[in-house]
């Protein structure tokens, strides 16, 4: 048996979607209430988390070199943990392949992720990829400081089984946390230093509730509940399916003005076939009739995607259709993968598995429609003035960066500070970002 000294500083390394970035910032704040200090920047860690993604391949692969990147020259490695949802599809084999990994914790159950540490401390190594009833949430510190933008996860999990997927299994059934506690939640965040917030859920529109006065709710409820908070200027959700969208979400695009016009609705393919063999349950036309719905409440409103290229038995076609559904909505921003297959998902032994070569080149004409389209989009903003929430300095010496309400990066140059929400004129505009124009910081 191996102990070691009590780790007095930590770093949580995390990748993936944004729940994991959540999840992350959640676990650092555990770890701080439990007495260790965020390791310095270019300094060793006493305890290191690998908070991981498994959504595409290699992901076990990275996890095994990042492992072997923390040893040290003298041969000796902090203590490490492997959270996230790579540990919850193969936390048994890591434990057998990586001597040195002494916790493996999965994302339902991270709540006990200090005692852990304590334990591996003590030399034992410990696995835990339960999904307890009890939720984690409950056993988390109230959080404190927050940045200009933050985080928080309303709903976990999915039921949806897309045939090429991974979350159903490594994050559980669909759940929503209770009203009461997101509030309270939210509100420590605002106190805390947030302006805006953005929900998180995996499919965060099946999100449902009671609110206040015990009637049940939507999304809707729940943005309209936070929108009340006066120090709150910006909410944002993400990320939807189509078959959970609602009438009252798509109002409340039109109804409440903190509500960012952005909209991030995977579609994956444009080919009906395609999407069946997904498992999506939408086709493409009522995915663009959702769209119009969303465009009548909200005009202005940025469309987002996801897209999947190569998906088994995906012809030259069907690839083509893809193409078409993106000329026909112009996204502001859109995020495209190569199929992945995954190991225990329906997909990966299901006929027809594209090669590579073809992979690449549809993800390349895919990219550069994309592209254009962003471009597009930032180009017909110039001359707008819009209000930006500053989140960082820029490279340049009195330069800032913020976002603007349909999430565009906009930088420029005057006197501000992170947090502010400034008045800008868009100037000039790239595929990934706008230049602004300072007009006026309104300490709003
Ligand atoms: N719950 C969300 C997003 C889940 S994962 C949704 O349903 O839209 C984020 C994105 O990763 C997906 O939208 C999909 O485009 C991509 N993805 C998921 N599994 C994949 C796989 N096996 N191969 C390639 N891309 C994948
Ligand atoms: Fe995966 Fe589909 Fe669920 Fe999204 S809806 S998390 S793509 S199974
Ligand atoms: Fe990755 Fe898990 Fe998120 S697989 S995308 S970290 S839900």
């Amino acid at each position: 048996m191996q102990t070691t000294d009590k780790p007095r500083t930590y770093r949580v390394k995390s990748f993936g979607c944004q729940m994991n970035v959540y999840d992350g910032e959640r676990m650092a704040e555990m770890l701080a209430e439990d007495g260790l200090s965020p390791a310095p920047e270019g300094e060793d860690a006493d305890l290191v988390v690998l908070n991981t993604c498994h959504i595409r391949e290699k992901a076990a692969e990275k996890v095994y070199s990042d492992i072997g990147r923390l040893k040290r020259e003298d041969g000796s490695s902090p203590l490490i943990a492997v959270a996230g949802c790579v540990a919850q599809a193969e936390g048994e084999e890591i434990m057998a392949r990586a001597p040195s990994v002494r916790m493996v914790v999965g994302p339902q159950a991270y709540h006990r992720l200090p005692a852990m540490v304590r334990d591996a401390a003590d030399g034992r190594r410990s696995t835990d990829t339960d999904m307890p009833a009890e939720t984690k949430f409950d056993a988390l510190p109230a959080r404190r400081k927050s940045g200009p933008t933050a985080f928080l996860t309303v709903q976990e999990g999915c039921d949806k089984f897309c045939t090429y997927c991974v979350v159903p299994y490594t994050r559980g059934a669909e759940a929503s946390r209770p009203f009461a506690d997101l509030v309270a939640e939210a509100e420590r965040l605002v106190a805390g230093g947030a302006r805006e917030i953005t929900l998180l859920g995996q499919n965060v529109n099946a999100w449902t509730g009671e609110d206040a006065k015990g009637r049940g709710v939507g999304l809707e409820g729940l943005v309209a509940a936070l929108a009340e908070m006066p120090d709150l200027a910006r909410i944002r959700y993400t990320t939807s399916h189509p078959n959970d969208m609602t009438d009252a979400l798509i109002a409340a695009h039109g109804e409440i003005a903190k509500l960012m016009p952005y909209l991030h609705l995977p579609v994956q393919s444009g080919s009906d076939r395609v999407l069946g063999a997904m498992n999506r349950s939408h086709t493409v036309d009522s995915y663009l009739a959702l769209l119009d719905r969303f465009r009548a409440a909200r005009p202005d409103i940025a469309l987002s995607g996801d897209f999947i290229v190569g998906f088994p038995g995906e012809t030259e076609a069907e690839f083509g259709e893809t193409l078409k559904l993106v000329d026909a909505v112009g996204y502001a921003q859109a995020f495209s993968f190569k199929y992945s297959p995954r190991p225990g998902t329906p997909a990966a032994t299901m006929d027809g598995q594209v090669p590579r070569q073809v992979m690449d080149e549809r993800l390349q004409r895919l990219q550069a429609a994309i592209n254009r389209d962003q471009l597009a989009f930032n180009q017909a903003s110039t001359g707008r003035t819009c209000e930006v929430l500053v989140e960082r300095r820029g490279k340049l010496p009195g330069q800032w960066l913020g976002k603007s309400p349909w999430l565009q990066s906009v930088f420029f140059e005057g006197e501000a500070a992170i947090g502010d929400i400034v008045t800008v004129e868009l100037a000039e505009a790239g595929p990934n970002s706008l230049r602004g124009r300072l007009l006026e910081r309104a300490l709003v």
